[in-house]
């Protein structure tokens, strides 16, 4: 089975010199007027309340940088036959020109990197990971390598610990040369077997392991129980490293965003609206003002890495409430990325070639 079919044989797989081009570019053209720069959220909002002394004054600009961003090719069938993709390059640019600043890939480094008992994995995965790094950069994407394999290391943190170690040590030295454009999140959405305790050694032994190939590298992290906005208080991050970002993922309330969801037992409830009234409004701003406190506290910037609305909501109802968590999150000066662009709850038809317009309007408003 060739890996790769015949038009993406064509496609310049970027090497080590390459890649570094890349950047130079990316770093001369900051410098430069960017013909189509992505909308700046932070505008609508005001300035996070973090300081430069509790994080890195870096990573608290990347964070800003981020910005905007959409969940990418975690169930994409290029990573068994590039042959057979349905993200290709072009999702790139239209992701960047939609006004994205960022994208969050969805990896699965057991599932795709196959790890042997030694922790070698196979090389395709690189070669596809890297075809991704290199076209999210080239189309001025910053970029969120996400470790999602939770559904293979949930039920059993212990025994897959070694291979879950392995796996990082061999991305974070594969990306080692990799601009700080490129972040890490150690691993999606924690549970049910972690505790609390389990978790925050974990996601330790993980970031010794990247720091000793990416000593200054941005880490995401985010608290055990499905990255829960209520778990934060149960985040312990090491003191002394400040190039962290806190992530949650939002999806409250649950029945009204995964109503009809095959995967979480709601498949036959439906016909649940999100009207924007007072009080639903109330409780998403009640969340949100517990995470800003926390993150005010523990001086960390914040990421929603998750949000939306399954496609069995009703369509007016998803605009209201995907547009409102958005906004909310600019307002406090969070990056965030929707889940998701393809696969389910789209923002993208990739039959039909075009946007969801209304999701895609409702993540990033026209200018007025
Ligand atoms: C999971 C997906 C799920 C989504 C919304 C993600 O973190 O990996 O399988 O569809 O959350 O529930």
């Amino acid at each position: 089975m060739a890996l790769f079919g015949e038009e993406s044989m064509n496609m310049p797989f970027l090497g080590f010199a390459a890649a570094m081009a890349v950047v130079a570019a990316w770093c001369a053209s900051s410098e430069a007027a960017d013909p189509n720069p992505p909308a700046e959220p932070a505008a609508a909002g005001t300035a996070p309340k973090y300081t430069a002394s509790g994080s890195s004054a870096a990573v608290l600009a990347l964070n800003r940088r981020l910005g905007r961003g959409i969940n990418i090719i975690g169930w994409d069938p290029l990573w068994h036959d590039f042959s057979r993709a349905r993200f290709t390059d072009e999702h790139f640019r239209l992701i960047r020109q939609a006004g994205f600043s960022h994208v969050r890939v969805n990896l699965h480094p057991l599932r795709d990197g196959k790890p042997d008992a030694g922790g070698k994995m196979d090389p395709a995965f690189f070669k596809t990971l890297d075809w991704c790094v290199d076209h999210a950069l080239a189309s001025k994407l910053l970029v969120v390598l996400d470790y999602h394999d939770d559904l293979a290391i949930s039920p059993d943190p212990a025994g897959k610990r070694q291979a879950f170690l392995a796996t990082w040590g061999a991305i974070a030295e594969h990306c080692k040369a990799r601009p700080a454009e490129v972040l890490f999140e150690i691993l999606n959405e924690p549970a049910p077997k972690f505790t609390h305790e389990s978790w925050n050694q974990y996601h330790k032994d993980a970031l010794a392991v990247i720091r000793r190939t990416n000593p200054d590298r941005a880490v995401i992290i985010g608290p055990a129980m499905w990255n829960g906005v209520g778990e934060l208080e149960k985040l312990v991050l090491p003191e002394d490293d400040r190039n962290i970002i806190v992530t949650f993922h939002y999806y409250s309330p649950f029945d009204f965003t995964h109503q009809g969801t095959p995967w979480t037992g709601q498949r036959d409830k439906v016909g649940v609206t999100w009207d924007a009234t007072p009080r639903q409004r109330q409780a998403v701003l009640d969340d949100f003002a517990k995470a800003e406190s926390w993150a005010v506290q523990h001086n960390r910037p914040l990421y929603l890495g998750e949000f939306g609305a399954y496609e069995k909501a009703d369509m007016a109802s998803r605009v209201r409430y995907i547009s409102f968590v958005a906004r909310e999150a600019e307002r406090r000066g969070w990056s965030w990325a929707y889940w998701q662009f393809d696969g389910d709850f789209i923002a993208f038809d990739i039959a039909g070639r075009r946007w969801v317009e209304p999701i895609r309007d409702a993540l990033i408003p026209s200018p007025k």
